[in-house]
């Protein structure tokens, strides 16, 4: 089916390409001042193919200057997904007297030929001027286990000096995380797996693996993200997250739901538009930030956007926040433009004890809507987009999508709504649950409707 309406709104903080397909965010780095955001784009359309690592950076992770592709795809392989590190001790040898080495850990994938099958390997590409320009390691691949569903690599220094590399990368359809550790970049060894467990319905994608301290106590807990394509909670593509132990080689869950009902299970987000988010490495402070593709296999293709296709979450700080069990789950916070005028938000109050139900209508004013229903008697948060505007460019776009509300007897919530041309995100109490959802209006939606008891300030 073709677009019915080519929308012309462009995000203003969500990063999007001048005018080709973007998918997964990748080697998101930060080093001396700047934000580095590489991703998955066909530098030759706007739809998925060629696959190349595309590069832009940022100072305050809300405007994005686009630079040349950092790694292209060749005849004989895309460049797939992985991560960027630096390498401060030059344990891979790149750099020179003087010199230090961004090394990117990409994914060679490799189509079928005459005799050989199709391959996934580790590859890596590095770059001695701080990511503008790149050249591909001569002994590539590093890692190739004869896979052809081995990908998705995010590297990181595990320790002080005396420490080592950690990759985990996912043996897709196997529904495994598996983790690799090496002194150098270039030789690995396989430490140890994960899974499959919880979510397994698609095919796991994207891991990333980081230590959070868990707010309010003196622990430091692990989370472990496994992006799965499809079956995620909204249909599709979605991504879910596990809280444990890391001892540099062997990620231990804490918990481990015995259910097949996907609702018990912890996901990064609700909605339909939040994928392959991972994080930052080397921001300091120990914040740990991180950025999802705002899109959804199912009609990623599709969307009417011209002439790029699709867009990157904002920048998310993620923190651990014990819940009224003790249970450390993840919060989320947006990081914002310094000029709050530059984008639409609102802070929302609702009421939701037993018989409370509110709806909150996000528009320009016109018919074209997104719905936001809090309902204190089922206990959970709609997102219901069915009449946001372009909706029939894909049977499952026209989505109404669930979350649960937080807390077992809270009888109010708080909502913060940001509204970015086609991106909308909810964060629900202090980020706790969060809602992605595109849209694609005649016109932006800029105005907010309370029906019922919310009390609604404009941020
Ligand atoms: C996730 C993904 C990755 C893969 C990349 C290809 O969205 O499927 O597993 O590396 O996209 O573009």
């Amino acid at each position: 089916t073709s677009p019915t309406t080519a929308v012309s709104h462009r995000p203003v903080a969500h990063f999007t390409t001048r005018d080709t397909w973007l998918n997964d965010p990748n080697g998101l780095l930060y080093y001396e001042g700047t934000y580095h955001l590489f991703y998955q784009t066909n530098p030759h359309g706007s739809t998925w193919g060629n696959i190349s690592w595309g590069h832009a950076t940022s100072t305050d992770l809300v405007a994005w200057t686009e630079h040349d592709i950092a790694i292209p795809f060749t005849a004989d392989e895309m460049a797939f997904s992985g991560s960027a590190v630096v390498d401060v001790r030059n344990t891979a040898g790149f750099a020179g007297p003087g010199q230090t080495a961004f090394v990117a850990v990409y994914t060679s994938a490799r189509p079928p030929r005459d005799d050989e099958p199709a391959s996934q390997s580790q590859s890596l590409a590095y770059s001695l001027d701080e990511g503008q320009t790149w050249n591909r390691y001569e002994g590539n691949p590093v890692l190739d286990i004869g896979s052809s569903e081995f990908r998705d690599p995010k590297v990181f220094w595990h320790g002080s000096d005396d420490g080592h590399w950690v990759m985990v990368a996912v043996e897709a359809v196997a529904r495994r995380v598996v983790i690799y550790t090496s002194p150098d970049l270039i030789s690995w060894t396989r430490a140890s797996h994960f899974g499959p467990a919880h979510a397994t319905d698609g095919v796991w994608e994207c891991p990333d693996l980081f230590p959070l301290s868990v707010a309010g106590t003196k622990d430091t807990r692990w989370v472990l993200i496994v992006s799965m394509n499809p079956g995620g909670i909204a249909g599709g593509s979605g991504t879910q997250y596990f809280v444990g132990d890391f001892d540099g080689t062997t990620f231990t869950a804490d918990r481990l739901i015995e259910s097949d009902d996907p609702t018990t299970y912890d996901w990064l987000d609700y909605g339909r538009d939040y994928y392959a988010a991972v994080s930052f490495n080397d921001v300091p402070d120990g914040r740990r930030l991180m950025i999802g593709w705002a899109s959804n296999w199912d009609y990623a293709n599709e969307t009417p956007t011209h002439p790029w296709r699709s867009a990157m979450s904002l920048a998310r700080e993620v923190t651990l926040v014990p819940d009224e069990e003790g249970i450390p789950r993840i919060h989320q916070r947006p990081v914002l433009p310094q000029d709050s005028s530059a984008l639409t938000s609102f802070t929302v109050t609702v009421p939701c004890a037993p018989g409370d139900r509110q709806t909150l209508v996000l528009s320009a004013g016109g018919e074209e809507h997104l719905a936001i229903t809090v309902d204190g008697d089922h206990r959970s948060i709609t997102s219901d987009r069915t009449r946001s505007g372009a909706t029939d460019f894909h049977p499952t776009f026209p989505s109404i999508d669930r979350a649960p509300l937080p807390g077992a007897d809270t009888t109010e919530v708080e909502l913060f709504v940001v509204v970015d041309a086609t991106i909308v995100e909810i964060y629900v109490d202090g980020g706790r649950v969060t809602l992605t959802e595109q849209v694609f209006p005649s016109e932006p939606f800029t105005q907010l409707r309370v029906e019922g008891e919310a009390r609604v300030g404009r941020a």
